[in-house]
């Protein structure tokens, strides 16, 4: 704590939400930044990547976001035609409100979109959850990230790997500043606050008599295009799922994505049973007592993977790769990519009592954000007195 001002003519930090993943990083971030002394003034803007109800306000609401100042409204489309939408509609922001730098979170189109304007603005671009790599390119977010880690001028990562893979890639050390992980304070901060599973079982209209299986249930989430886009791979990932449920009962959130392409595909027969339940896409604190409650998890995702390691449960990831791999060498994480063989091995093991329990890592702690609030106004005020001296 100091007792240090914000300088009155350093603008505020632009902080920049898009997609479903970006929320929950941000609003701790957002916390800490008004708690930190001097207090670093912010400005929410929202590109309008994700604007669902199920994928957006109803997560504002469990994670206590503010309303955002500004709201670009971009929407759907094509990642060339989303990507230039953001950078259009955000260039004004910065002419109007001459931020002192701009963050954004995660590696979403919205997240490459707004560094990209602020670099040729020469605005002072913050990655947060910077240096996570999957080495796979055929990934949308990979490029994202590969690219935001170029243009970035204070890098916040989550794990130690991230240093590695920055160096490699030029980015100078003293750039980088390992925070830890938002993702889990946000996970932290809600944990008692996670609905338990019955009331949200019971909320969407659904019997929760598979609770009662004495195995216990599997969540599964999927979305990624490469498992879900084409029907030859997701043909036979919902047919082992359905496998699955013979031993355990799932309980499976559906993204928007993924239940337009098995409505698509013709493939909704293979998910008709009494022992899969299929929800709409959850509420944060919905999906955290879920997740809390199951006896495994199997996802695509790249929050899960993390959410998972620090509820300690066990998560099978349906991908050949991960940009996260703390979560598998100490977390709860394996690698089954989408062989149905892997899979049911996978879930054989853990239903016989041989799942990983993991640890938890460095810096997993709930206090990412406060170790941001601190690193940045440091190095903020540090560069404007330069720059005015
Ligand atoms: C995006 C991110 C991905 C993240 C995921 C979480 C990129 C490249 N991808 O993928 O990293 O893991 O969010 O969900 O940024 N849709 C709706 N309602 C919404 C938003 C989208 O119905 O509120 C539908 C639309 O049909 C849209 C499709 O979902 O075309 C995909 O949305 P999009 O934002 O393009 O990508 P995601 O697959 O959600």
């Amino acid at each position: 704590m100091s007792d240090q001002q914000w300088p009155a003519d350093l603008g505020p930090v632009v902080c920049v939400v898009g997609a479903r993943p970006n929320f929950m990083k941000m609003a701790p971030i957002l916390r800490a930044f008004s708690a930190h002394r001097p207090a670093l003034p912010t400005l929410l803007v929202h590109t309008g990547q994700h604007y669902d109800k199920d994928m957006n306000d109803r997560l504002f609401v469990d994670l206590r976001l503010p309303h955002p100042d500004i709201n670009l409204e971009v929407g759907s489309a094509t990642h060339a035609v989303q990507t230039a939408e953001v950078m259009k509609r955000f260039e004004p922001v910065l002419d109007t409100h001459r931020p002192s730098c701009v963050l954004v979170v995660g590696d979403v189109n919205s997240t490459l979109a707004c560094a990209l304007v602020c670099a040729k603005k020469e605005v002072p671009v913050v990655h947060v959850e910077a240096g996570l790599r999957s080495h796979d390119r055929a990934m949308p977010e990979e490029i994202n990230r590969l690219l935001t880690d170029q243009l970035a001028d204070r890098l916040y990562t989550t794990e130690r790997s991230a240093l590695a893979n920055l160096t490699r890639e030029g980015v100078a050390e003293e750039r980088v500043c390992f925070a830890g992980n938002v993702m889990i304070d946000s996970l932290l901060s809600n944990r008692a606050s996670a609905q338990q599973p019955e009331k949200t079982l019971q909320m969407a209209g659904v019997d929760p008599v598979v609770l009662d299986d004495p195995r216990g249930y599997g969540v599964v989430t999927l979305h990624r295009p490469s498992n879900v886009d084409r029907q030859e791979t997701l043909a036979p990932l919902l047919a082992v799922l359905r496998e699955v449920s013979e031993k355990l009962p799932l309980i499976f959130a559906l993204h928007p994505r993924t239940r337009a392409n098995i409505e698509r595909f013709g493939l909704a027969e293979l998910l008709h049973s009494q022992r899969i339940v299929l929800l709409p896409p959850q509420g944060y604190l919905e999906m955290l007592g879920l997740m809390a409650g199951a006896k495994l998890v199997l996802s695509d995702s790249g929050g899960l993977q993390e959410e998972s390691t620090a509820l300690g449960v066990p998560c099978l990831t349906i991908r050949e790769n991960t940009e996260r791999p703390i979560t598998v060498e100490q977390g709860t994480n394996t690698l089954v990519g989408c062989d149905p063989q892997a899979i049911r091995k996978g879930v054989d093991e853990i239903l016989s009592g041989a799942g990983k329990s993991g640890r938890i890592p460095e810096f997993w702690d709930g206090r990412a954000a406060e170790r941001i609030a601190a690193d940045l106004s440091a190095w903020l005020i540090a560069r404007h007195a330069q720059r005015a001296g």
